[in-house]
């Protein structure tokens, strides 16, 4: 089983029509879920979208020249064509599609295109009259014989104020359906069970103990298993998040039912990964009605708790399992704590955080991470979510198939 460890790599190539706005918005969806963008503008794009805007989404440098000397020293363009995992062209106008289509390389962008091995995508953005143009689909089909994946286009009003197709497909969607197709299906044929979000444990019909986990990293993780050619069922607590698309997704609210969930799907998952901030404790009594104030005569308002039983631990101690991956969110000596909780709760590896530090872990869309297994420690630097989820998904798929269990 191959792993393809580092950040995928992306070319976006910008060509000059007005969707060259949202330029900007398809990088940073792509740097979301987990790429690393150069953008190449053609002359025409530098007309809509400038290159620092660019320049602050990508933290990379945009390429516009074939002939700017000093980018050339530090990455020249055939370079750069072997680079990239993907070459994504959005928007495409009609002009850069024909040019495309016929092989002319008369700036960095065509020439890129023709330097490359990698899989290209291009996003069409024009009028409804010139997408409709014989000449224009005449040059898609030439493209899409040469191998290439036309994006779209969507159907609507468009800039000019015509209707009809011939706008930009969304940057969410150019972003999703790019990834989900470069993805390493490393985790081909197997299912995988995902805990995600908090728990609530009701006091009372109001009232619940909780913590402040987004779910974001669980769901992240989700998308990134199911890109990778896993089978995903995500059991997710409370979250303000939807449901990603080809994933099953089973809320719960409380541990115990949480539990439930894991428990009666572990014995058909391959791998498990508990994301989830499970409450380690619950409200000894759950009162039907809305406790009164003036029931409770002292001052001092104790509510007794016991433990809640844990899911992990509960399925990575009983054999035949799953491969077990948890996580653990931390205030102080993360690793240490961390390296002790994967061998109590008999884990296959574990996930650490420090979340003393408030720009990553709870509720950021940032993380940095340390993956400890029994054979070594892997750390991840801050990064997006996404981004996160992916160098996971890689790592796991390795160790799961070097556990003996994977194909
Ligand atoms: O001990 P701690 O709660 O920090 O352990 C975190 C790991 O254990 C996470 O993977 C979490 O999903 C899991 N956990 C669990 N059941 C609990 C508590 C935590 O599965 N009751």
């Amino acid at each position: 089983m191959r792993t393809d460890n580092h950040a995928k790599r992306i070319l976006l190539g910008i060509s000059g029509g007005i969707a060259a706005y949202k330029a900007p918005l398809v990088v940073r969806k792509l740097r979301n879920l987990g790429a690393d963008v150069v953008p190449v503008l053609t002359q025409n794009a530098t007309r809509f979208v400038t290159e620092t805007a660019l320049q602050a989404v990508a933290d990379n440098r945009p390429r516009t020249d074939l002939w700017d000397a000093e980018a050339e020293a530090a990455m020249g363009h055939i370079e750069l064509a072997r680079w990239a995992d993907a070459v994504v062209i959005a928007p495409a106008t009609a002009n850069v599609i024909a040019r495309l289509a016929h092989g002319i390389a008369d700036d960095l962008l065509t020439t890129l295109y023709l330097a490359t091995t990698a899989p290209v995508f291009v996003a069409p953005a024009m009028n409804v009259r010139m997408w409709e143009h014989v000449a224009t689909q005449r040059n898609l089909e030439r493209l899409r014989d040469d191998g290439v994946t036309v994006l779209g286009p969507a159907d609507g009003e468009q800039a000019c104020g015509e209707f009809g197709p011939g706008r930009m497909i969304e940057p969410d969607e150019i972003a999703e359906k790019v990834t989900a197709a470069i993805s390493t299906r490393v985790l081909d044929g197997t299912r995988v069970l995902i805990t995600a979000g908090p728990t609530r444990e009701f006091l009372d019909p109001v009232r619940f103990i909780s913590n402040r986990s987004s779910g974001r990293q669980g769901f992240a993780l989700a998308e990134a298993a199911r890109d990778a050619g896993a089978e995903v069922t995500l059991v997710a607590g409370p979250v303000h998040l939807s449901t990603p698309t080809g994933i099953e997704r089973i809320d719960v609210v409380s541990a115990q039912e949480m539990k439930d969930a894991v428990t009666q799907r572990a014995p058909d998952a391959d791998i498990f990964v508990s994301v989830a901030a499970v409450a380690d404790y619950r409200p000894h009594t759950v009162h039907d009605q809305k406790l009164k104030k003036s029931q409770q005569p002292s001052t001092d308002f104790r509510v007794a708790l016991k433990e809640n039983e844990d899911i992990v631990g509960s399925i990575a101690g009983v054999e035949p399992r799953p491969f077990v991956v948890g996580f653990a969110a931390e205030t102080e000596n993360p690793l240490e704590h961390a390296r002790e909780k994967r061998r109590r709760k008999c884990m296959d590896a574990i996930v650490v955080n420090d979340v003393s530090d408030a720009a990553i872990g709870f509720d950021s869309s940032d993380n940095a991470v340390t993956l400890i297994h029994a054979g070594g420690e892997m750390g991840l630097p801050k990064m997006r979510k996404g981004a996160i989820a992916r160098r996971l998904v890689d790592e796991i798929a390795t160790l799961y198939a070097s556990a003996g269990r994977g194909s």
